[in-house]
């Protein structure tokens, strides 16, 4: 085959004769994620998908073992292009950084003006926007999308994400609508905001996936330990978690992956998989840009800090050899699993109200209208963090577009009080044992800090002025003010009507 001859031209499409120019959709990077999104957007009404691999057996064996998908493939660039019809849009899905960057410059050679060229991969949200603004001076639009949900969830229905400007979501958002999970009969797709409003909102969300696993390997971790469950049970507990208002994705694959024997030993698989957690970094950006933006969001903080501290062999050796001893594991009572699922769900809620102030600072710093109800709506199937509980998020912003924080909600606030007291006992019984249970007691601070009418930041000030003159503000009058510190001569200077 020569390079300007496109694969989906030939008989194997299963659609002979297809002309080019005439498909609807066109798909780069043929990996799972993306042969499986192409396979899954073939799959609907209307749409004729283009493909394209940069080496072009992946595109090949995809036609071959795909021929219902009728396919338009091609094993160059150009054909790619030429196989769309306009405005022409192609959804990249290869690596982020390089990668995506090498493709979008090979489309963007080709493209015209009014064509749309979409990233679907985990891009930094600054990259996204500084592809948009550089795409948008040659006339072309550039969408960064934020896709969830996994493999499974690109072929059966993800949830999208998707930035960019108007006029590319009136063209992207029926065959994105057309490919989405549907959740309450809504797709999970809404157009989220403008150019990098979609990879920041992903970024948020897989921060809340990193606080959401934690909060759960913690709630693991304690019933095993502590309550003395053996993994048979605590299947069955998180099956039943699986029926209340914890329902959830993450809580139903947790019983799923305890489940399962390992092969060769017999043993639960959870016991020989090592206990060091890798990531790949969108929860890493959640924290630096929430510290950037001054938005504590110590679940996720927590989240990421403990796979560091789990990824440190030799470190933990070493602390392990010094320690003397440990403390005993604290006497529970027969009500400790229905405790821990109070923790896990008050805890649960922190870490979502932190993760939509990052959300609410972030479109304030870079001008996005995001709509947060919307955006709970999408994140009710096919994402990672699908589950019950974001209905009950949706109802929040309904009532109440400008919640001060979730936690204000009427719902939430009752559920957290509720659980309250069992939440503050399993913190303690963690301490107390000796179980690191960071998610847990990083959540509960948080909630007593903001409950709290006078906090120690006010000692912080005076310490602050002390040795840098860095001032403060008075409860009880208006003003700058300063104090001489120096023994001899204490007193207090009104900065705003003072020289100094
Ligand atoms: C999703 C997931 C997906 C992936 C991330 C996080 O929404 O489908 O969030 O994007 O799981 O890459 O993975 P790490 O835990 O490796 O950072």
């Amino acid at each position: 085959m020569t390079d300007t001859e496109s694969i989906g031209r030939t008989e194997s499409t299963g659609r002979p004769g297809t002309p080019a120019g005439t498909a609807n959709i066109g798909v780069v990077g043929m990996a799972v994620m993306g042969s499986n999104l192409a396979r899954n957007l073939a799959g609907r009404e209307g749409n004729t998908v283009a493909v394209y691999n940069r080496s072009p057996e992946r595109t090949r064996t995809l036609v071959q073992e795909h021929p219902e998908a009728g396919f338009l493939a091609s094993e160059s660039i150009d054909d790619f292009v030429a196989s769309m019809a306009r405005p022409r849009t192609a959804i990249i899905m290869v690596q982020a950084g390089r990668g995506t960057d090498a493709v979008i410059e090979h489309l963007a050679e080709r493209f015209e003006p009014g064509d749309i060229i979409v990233d679907g991969g985990n891009a930094n949200f600054h990259d996204t926007i500084r592809r948009e603004h550089d795409l948008r001076e040659q006339g072309l639009n550039f969408v960064g999308a934020g896709i969830s949900g996994g493999e499974d969830g690109a072929l059966h229905g993800p949830s999208i994400m998707p930035g960019g400007s108007a006029e590319a979501w009136e063209t992207l958002g029926p065959i994105l609508k057309s490919i989405a999970a549907v959740a309450e009969g809504e797709p999970c797709v809404t157009h989220v905001g403008t150019d990098g409003a979609g990879h920041f909102v992903k970024m948020v969300h897989n921060g809340i996936e990193y606080a959401d696993m934690q909060l759960i390997a913690e709630s693991y971790d304690l019933l095993r330990r502590v309550g003395g469950h053996d993994v048979d049970e605590l299947v069955q507990i998180f099956e039943r978690w699986n029926e209340g208002d914890l329902e959830s994705y993450l809580i139903e694959i947790t019983g799923e992956v305890l489940e399962q024997r390992d092969a060769d030993t017999g043993k639960p698989l959870v016991d020989v998989i090592r206990d060091e957690a890798g990531s790949k970094g969108t929860g890493v950006w959640t924290v630096q840009n929430a510290v950037g933006l001054g938005i504590p969001v110590s679940g996720i903080g927590e989240a990421v800090f403990a796979r560091a501290v789990s990824s440190k062999p030799p470190q933990r050796a070493a602390v392990q050899q010094s320690v003397k001893s440990r403390p005993e594991i604290a006497q529970v009572p027969d009500t400790f699993a229905d405790d821990v699922r109070a923790a896990l769900y008050a805890s649960k809620v922190v870490a979502y109200a932190q993760g939509f102030d990052l959300i609410i600072a972030g479109a304030k710093e870079y001008g996005w209208d995001i709509d947060l109800g919307n955006l709970a709506k999408i994140w009710r199937g096919g994402c990672i963090i699908r589950a019950q509980f974001l209905n009950r998020i949706v109802e929040a912003y309904a009532k109440n577009p400008e919640l001060e924080s979730l936690l204000v909600d009427p719902y939430f606030a009752n559920a957290v009080a509720e659980g309250e007291t069992a939440w503050r006992r399993i913190v303690g019984i963690a301490a107390a044992s000796g179980i690191p249970a960071p998610g847990f007691s990083s959540a509960l601070s948080y909630y007593d800090a903001l409950a709290s009418d006078r906090l120690p930041a006010a000692l912080i000030q005076g310490q602050r002025d002390f040795f840098g003159a860095h001032t403060y503000q008075r409860i009880d009058k208006d003003g700058t003010f300063h104090t001489l510190w120096s023994d001899d001569d204490r007193r207090e200077v009104d900065q705003d009507s003072s020289t100094r």
